[in-house]
């Protein structure tokens, strides 16, 4: 048998007992051995929930106990989960989480623990919720330079601009039915200004290319821009609004940005809708490949966690997270990235546009006639310093949204 303690009983921890219960058989049989919760810390009590007498309030009490070979953490911000993780790896106890905000923070770091001890630190559930990506990046795609990643990551965000495109629907009220579904972050700001994704698109880039990308370092832009107007012209390119995080490796440069981009009919992201995530990866010799499922939610996130822990369970003592050197990576300023942006102006299109021209060169007019006092155009393919020196130029740009595959 395997003892386990789950650390955190909220919404992914509970997810957590209620997949081991739910699927406690198959999970045995591909384990190759029963695992067994013997502990779920928690500052609370849940009386009346039968996991009540698992409940302790110590967290000694499960790193002094040597029947506990894995720990899963699923707690969420730094610490105290940074410590927990940290001594229990130095304990020589394995630990799988969902905590992006601590992998993109320490993961290098916990990851050389692992490895020393010849153990493993896994974070399947941190990135897409659902959507095994994690282990395909360290084991499957093994064959491949992986030169771009760009996904839609957070569940909550692609909800509300979803139900904003498809319903009329308010922000406000989305994002409150998000909350009630379980989807977003503690605090929404995380999600809405794409702090999230950024997060996980780190994580990723670690992975993908084996040196450590720090989140900080990445461009990040939310959707509290995004309104009605924005959404008016979409429709009238036949496109949508997605919050995109991607990552590209262009000759010696990586680009890594977080921002809400335009996308047309014929991008496989362009249909990924609600709380659904998906990654698109493209590899040198593989081409492209994407992962598409549930993002966010307690049982998706549930059970990505428990399949590191019957995947940590079939390799007790050997260390199989490989591919992500301390070694930091240089992120290359974006201003050099190039593509077409979508912009608004303000002014009648009839007399401004010839000056438009003159500044953005050969534009594609876009006019919503309900919005008066306005109109859109997108740009030639331009890097994002040019696009700024223009805009700057104009002297009458509302907004941009940045185009993806120009
Ligand atoms: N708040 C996150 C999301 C949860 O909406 O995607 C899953 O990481």
């Amino acid at each position: 048998m395997i003892q386990i303690a789950v650390l955190g009983y909220g919404t992914v921890g509970s997810g957590v007992v209620e997949v081991i219960n739910t699927n406690h058989s198959s999970i045995n049989k591909k384990a190759g051995e029963e695992i067994n919760i013997k502990y779920v810390l928690d500052l609370r009590d849940f009386p009346g929930d039968p996991i009540q007498e698992k409940v302790v309030h110590d967290f000694d009490i499960i790193l002094n106990d040597p029947e506990i070979r894995i720990v899963v953490e699923v707690m969420g911000g730094v610490e105290p989960a940074y410590t927990f993780t940290k001594k229990a790896l130095l304990a020589g106890k394995s630990v799988c989480t969902s905590n992006k905000e601590l992998v993109a923070r320490h993961g290098a770091e916990l990851l050389d623990i692992a490895r020393e001890r010849n153990i493993n630190y896994l974070f399947e559930a941190s990135c897409g919720g659902g959507i095994p990506i994690i282990r395909p990046l360290n084991s499957s795609l093994t064959a491949d330079e992986i030169d771009e990643i760009t996904g839609i990551l957070n569940g909550t965000t692609n909800y509300i601009l979803t139900s904003m495109i498809q319903d009329g629907s308010e922000f406000a009220d989305v994002l409150k039915k998000a909350q009630e579904l379980g989807y977003a972050e503690r605090n929404p700001e995380a999600d809405v200004e794409g702090y999230d994704a950024c997060r996980k698109i780190a994580i990723l880039s670690s992975l993908a290319f084996g040196r450590q990308v720090d989140f900080e370092d990445i461009y990040t832009e939310g959707i509290s821009n995004i309104t009605a107007a924005d959404i008016k012209y979409a429709k009238a390119m036949d496109m949508n609004i997605k919050l995109l995080a991607y990552s590209k490796k262009v000759g010696e440069c990586f680009y890594a940005m977080v921002a809400p981009a335009l996308l047309g009919p014929n991008d496989p992201l362009y249909s990924v809708n609600g709380v659904f995530n998906a990654i698109f990866v493209h590899g040198n010799v593989l081409g492209d490949a994407m992962f598409y499922g549930s993002g966010a939610g307690k049982l998706p996130t549930a059970s990505a966690v428990v399949s590191d822990v019957v995947d940590e369970a079939k390799h007790l003592h050997r260390n199989i997270m490989s591919f992500w050197s301390s070694h930091k990576l240089e992120l290359t300023d974006i201003s050099n990235s190039q593509k077409r942006f979508f912009v608004r102006a303000k002014g009648d299109p009839k007399t401004e546009l010839a000056r438009t021209e003159e500044i953005f060169g050969t534009v594609r007019p876009v006019i919503v006639p309900e919005l008066e006092g306005e109109y859109g155009f997108v740009t030639e393919i331009i890097s994002e310093a040019q696009y700024k020196a223009m805009a700057e130029r104009h002297g009458k740009v509302i907004s941009r949204i940045r185009i993806r595959h120009s």
